[in-house]
């Protein structure tokens, strides 16, 4: 029998109405639309306003974006995994909400805490499943409600950040289409770069705790920037090497949207030149989870079966990690 492979069959996505500009974020922090442009590459982001929504809002019209493309009822959905950083509780999970939302009641799920790797570890781990042959169809959602831990008042943090969400359909192949390779990594170590301080075990929410705005994303930009530069381009030239891939057979980087110069980095590292990399980030900023899917979301158009795409993360934890897919439509 052929080996079965997860391969990605539809896309869908999600971002909310509201834009959040640069010329905004002027009149609120001391901050100035060619800082953020020529520093992170971002002109806008979309926020989830309204009283009482969450990351689930964002996860369940993506993946109904993604079953009414794909002509598929919720109903048939075997798994579903969330990737988050913002779930809509510390529990149950946030996949479970979307499930209930969206009517998928034949699906079980989780959600995956890997910041802003967390649809590669997803996308990785909801491949397992399918290929394991148990798993029909599985669909991952990279979703993220960052303006719910963004401080307004933080110029640091607040011009990158933004809401959104994108789901993707894997289901086996035997034509040697989808995930190919993998690398994920993790370096605990790095976890006082990039942080929420409270709301944990370790610190629970007290009076003083929100006094202090530690519910808020803490980062500390320029070692994370460091990390990200040289350990996103490692795992995407060693992914190549190890598949005998050169820049002219990759027809798409597909990285996470945090900085565009860390995208021009990577994508030097790798010789591909900057016609082949997947860019949004002037859109809808740093979505955290909702990057990389996103990104599909906006070129599917331009896909072709058989394209090799590289996709790439780094994010808190440290993680980070890259991933090998042939395109399979
Ligand atoms: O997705 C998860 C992983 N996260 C990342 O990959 C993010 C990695 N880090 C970065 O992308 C960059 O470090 C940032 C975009 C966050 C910051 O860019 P930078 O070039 O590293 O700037 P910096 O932190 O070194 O700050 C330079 C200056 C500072 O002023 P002084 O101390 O030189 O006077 C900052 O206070 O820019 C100032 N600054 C700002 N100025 C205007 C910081 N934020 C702003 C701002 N507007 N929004």
């Amino acid at each position: 029998m052929s080996k079965i492979t997860a391969a990605i069959t539809g896309i869908g996505g999600y971002v909310p109405e509201y834009i959040l500009t640069n010329q905004e974020l002027e009149k609120i922090v001391d901050t100035t639309d060619e800082w953020i442009m020529t520093r992170t590459g971002i002109k806008e982001r979309h926020i989830l306003k309204g009283e009482g929504l969450g990351t689930s809002d964002l996860g369940a019209p993506a993946v109904l974006n993604l079953c009414k493309k794909r002509g598929i009822d919720p109903m048939e959905i075997d798994m579903l995994i969330c990737a988050t950083t913002t779930p809509d509780h510390l529990f149950p999970a946030t996949a479970n909400i979307i499930c209930d939302k969206i009517g998928a009641k034949n699906a079980f799920g989780y959600d995956l805490s890997a910041a802003c790797s967390g649809f590669l570890y997803a996308l990785v781990t909801g491949s397992k499943f399918i290929e394991s042959g148990q798993y029909k169809k599985v669909v991952v959602v990279g979703a993220d409600k960052m303006s719910s831990i963004v401080d307004y008042s933080d110029r640091t943090t607040c011009v990158l950040f933004g809401d959104g969400a994108g789901a993707v359909l894997l289901e086996p192949n035997t034509e040697g289409y989808g995930v190919l390779d993998s690398i994920l990594r993790s370096d605990g170590s790095g976890r006082i770069y990039l942080h929420q301080k409270a709301g944990g075990s370790v610190k629970p929410p007290t009076h003083k705790t929100i006094d202090d705005k530690e519910h808020f994303v803490f980062q500390d930009g320029q070692p994370v920037f460091k990390f990200a530069v040289t350990r996103m381009a490692d795992v995407s030239a060693e992914i190549m090497e190890r598949n005998h891939l050169t820049g002219n057979d990759v027809a798409w980087l597909v990285p996470h949207q945090a900085n565009k110069r860390i995208i021009d980095a990577t994508a030097r590292r790798m010789e591909v030149g900057p016609e082949k990399v997947m860019l949004n980030i002037q859109k809808y900023g740093n979505t955290t989870s909702g990057t990389i899917p996103l990104c599909l979301w906006d070129y599917e158009s331009q896909l072709k079966k058989g394209d090799n795409l590289i996709l790439a993360a780094f994010g808190g934890g440290f993680t980070w990690g890259s991933v090998w897919l042939k395109w399979a439509y």
